[in-house]
């Protein structure tokens, strides 16, 4: 029974202390996002060959990837050019962003 009641707790804690900040997040990784939506689509969906859709990924991926294009642990010359100024705000932000979207799947 115990276990029970501390999750449930737990889950109440996440309830109340992440959507504020979540939305803070968003909100600041949106005005970041202005300058990605040209390559990769309104929202990150991309429709370009070549320039992945960022809409609906983890945030925990976007901002591994966009730390190594920045750290140069990852090599692309768009994206080693874009990412270097960024502070670790700015990818926490606008990957919290991209993340908020949720993506639909269907068969061509
Ligand atoms: C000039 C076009 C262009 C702009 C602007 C641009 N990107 Fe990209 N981005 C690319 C391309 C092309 C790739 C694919 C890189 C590769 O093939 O490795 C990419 C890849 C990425 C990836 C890796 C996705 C994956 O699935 O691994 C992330 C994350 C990303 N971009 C984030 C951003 C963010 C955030 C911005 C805005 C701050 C941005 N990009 C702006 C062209 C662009």
């Amino acid at each position: 029974m115990k276990p029970v009641s501390l999750f449930a707790a737990g889950l109440l804690c996440v309830g109340i202390a992440s959507p504020a900040l979540s939305s803070d997040k968003v909100s600041a990784g949106a005005k970041v996002a202005q300058s990605c939506v040209m390559c990769h689509g309104e929202g990150g969906l991309s429709s370009m060959p070549g320039t992945p859709s960022l809409a609906g990924q983890s945030e925990i991926y976007l901002a591994n990837q966009l730390r190594q294009f920045r750290d140069g642990k990852r090599h692309n010359e768009v994206m080693n050019v874009i990412a270097k100024p960024m502070s670790d705000a700015d990818i926490d932000n606008v990957s919290a962003y991209f993340a908020q979207f949720e993506v639909e799947l269907k068969k061509r």
